[in-house]
């Protein structure tokens, strides 16, 4: 059911979690933009509120809990639909409905075709006083939404989803069940969506997946999608994220090292450094075999930007195994790192076959140290840029000064500079010459326009 005509009902999106639930997010606006729905940026003024979560940790988990208790007041004073949208909708629907009547409905990342109607039916329930819980939780083997044009909001960056799913069964990840079997999208509906978005001036493409480089569609595997991709004219850099270790074949290797459009930068979640932790998180490989991949990436090109995910605390992690984490990042020497804390995910292998046994203490302390160590790697590894002039590429203003401009290296670094250099706009390129760095951020002189 869509809605009556001169019914523009306002929907206002708020988005936790990851790029993919940014890209779903887009994926969910041209789809009741589509069916006579308006979006709006003023939560005040919603007739509906959508909010697409993340599952993945605890403090994403508690984060919309928070956000759903502020919306009880709101729903209090005015009519208003509530809806969850995502990964929790999916993995916490019992949970979810017992909130009743703040949540109206509840769509999991594969059911956002039916929200029209979900929506619809929620909102002519509430003008008849009665209280309708709409559930579309159900995952599919199909689903990719290969035909829904995103709502990009304009900017430098689009995103391309090219494969939904996982099917790694990593034992701390909730991702297999809330987000289901991997499925991949055919080429050429990716290779139409990039040529359209070069068409409407975006420079930058991110090819997403939860298991990226796993991409299979017949003959095409994921080196060959991104060189087409990349090969696509007025497209200046591609990035790819989140790939899996274990996915790394030399024709993808030689794209990322040799091609002048694909970004020199490789996100390696490395998780542990210990191979007993290793292989009960099912991983699938081994410190060794990691650091030989490392090897590799380095030998084929000294430029390559290396970032990483760590869990620190892992059920039954003694600190001998921790301190083989510690000297993996001190060996390695990523350019930077996301630290995590383990939390237990209802329903993952982890929640059912091992005993969340370290101490909040010990995670605590444990994520310090590797924060800490980190920050002085992250230094030392931006520092190796001083003096030297780099490719950037224009994002926007920066977080902290309108007067400063603020854009990413080809390694994907922050670089800030101060906009009485050159005048430039978000998506140019600018060549920055490098003469400070801190742990997140080079500061630079912007000195000329760049080659694409
Ligand atoms: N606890 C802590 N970190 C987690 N991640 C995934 N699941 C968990 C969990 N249960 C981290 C992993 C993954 C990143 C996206 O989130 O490091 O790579
Ligand atoms: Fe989760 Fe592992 Fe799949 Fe990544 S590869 S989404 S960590 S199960």
């Amino acid at each position: 059911m869509s809605l009556d005509p001169g019914d523009r009902r306002q929907v206002h999106i708020e988005t936790f979690g990851c790029q993919m639930n940014e890209y779903d997010s887009e994926v969910v606006r041209a789809l009741l933009t589509r069916e006579g729905y308006v979006m709006t940026e003023d939560r005040e003024c919603a007739d509906v509120i959508l909010m697409n979560t993340c599952a993945i940790r605890e403090n994403a988990h508690t984060k919309v809990y928070t956000h759903l208790s502020d919306l009880k007041a709101l729903k209090k004073s005015r009519p208003l639909v509530v809806g969850v949208l995502g990964c929790m909708a999916q993995n916490l629907k019992e949970e979810l409905t017992k909130h009743e009547p703040l949540v109206d409905l509840l769509a999991g990342p594969d059911s956002y075709r039916q929200l029209p109607a979900l929506i619809s039916n929620a909102v002519h329930a509430q003008e008849q006083g009665r209280y309708l819980k709409a559930l579309a939780v159900d995952l599919s083997e199909y689903e990719t939404y290969d035909d829904i044009v995103p709502a990009r909001i304009p900017g430098v960056n689009a995103w391309i989803a090219v494969m939904r799913g996982c099917d790694n069964f990593c034992s701390f990840c909730v991702v297999p069940y809330t987000r289901g079997r991997e499925r991949s999208r055919e080429p050429q509906g990716i290779l139409d969506e990039a040529a359209r978005i070069a068409g409407e001036g975006f420079k930058q493409i991110t090819l997403l997946g939860q298991n990226v480089n796993s991409y299979r569609s017949g003959e095409w595997d994921f080196a060959r999608l991104m060189v087409a991709v990349a090969d696509v004219p007025g497209i200046e850099r591609v990035r790819f994220t989140s790939p899996h270790p274990k996915d790394f074949p030399a024709p993808l290797l030689e794209a990322v090292a040799g091609h002048p459009k694909i970004c020199k930068h490789i996100h390696l979640p490395a998780q542990s450094g210990n191979d007993r932790i290793l292989g009960m998180m099912n991983r699938t490989y081994t410190r060794g075999e990691y650091l030989a991949l490392v090897e590799r990436i380095r030998s084929m090109n000294s430029r390559i930007v290396l970032t990483t995910d760590i869990i620190a605390g892992f059920c039954s992690e003694t600190d001998g195994e921790f301190a083989d984490t510690y000297r993996l990042l001190e060996e390695v020497k990523y350019h930077s790192a996301f630290i995590f804390l383990y939390s237990e995910r209802t329903n993952t292998i982890a929640a059912r076959k091992f005993t969340d046994d370290v101490s909040p203490e010990t995670k605590s302390r444990r994520v310090t140290a590797l924060v800490e160590l980190q920050r002085r790697i992250s230094t030392q590894r931006n520092r190796e840029y001083l003096g030297q002039t780099l490719p950037v590429l224009v994002e926007g203003d920066a977080k902290k000064s309108t007067f400063q401009a603020m854009g990413k290296s080809d390694g994907n670094v922050t670089v800030i500079w101060n906009k009485t250099d050159l005048a430039c706009r978000p998506g140019d390129l600018v060549a920055c010459s490098m003469y400070d760095a801190s742990a997140s951020t080079l500061y630079a002189r912007a000195v000329g326009r760049s080659e694409p």
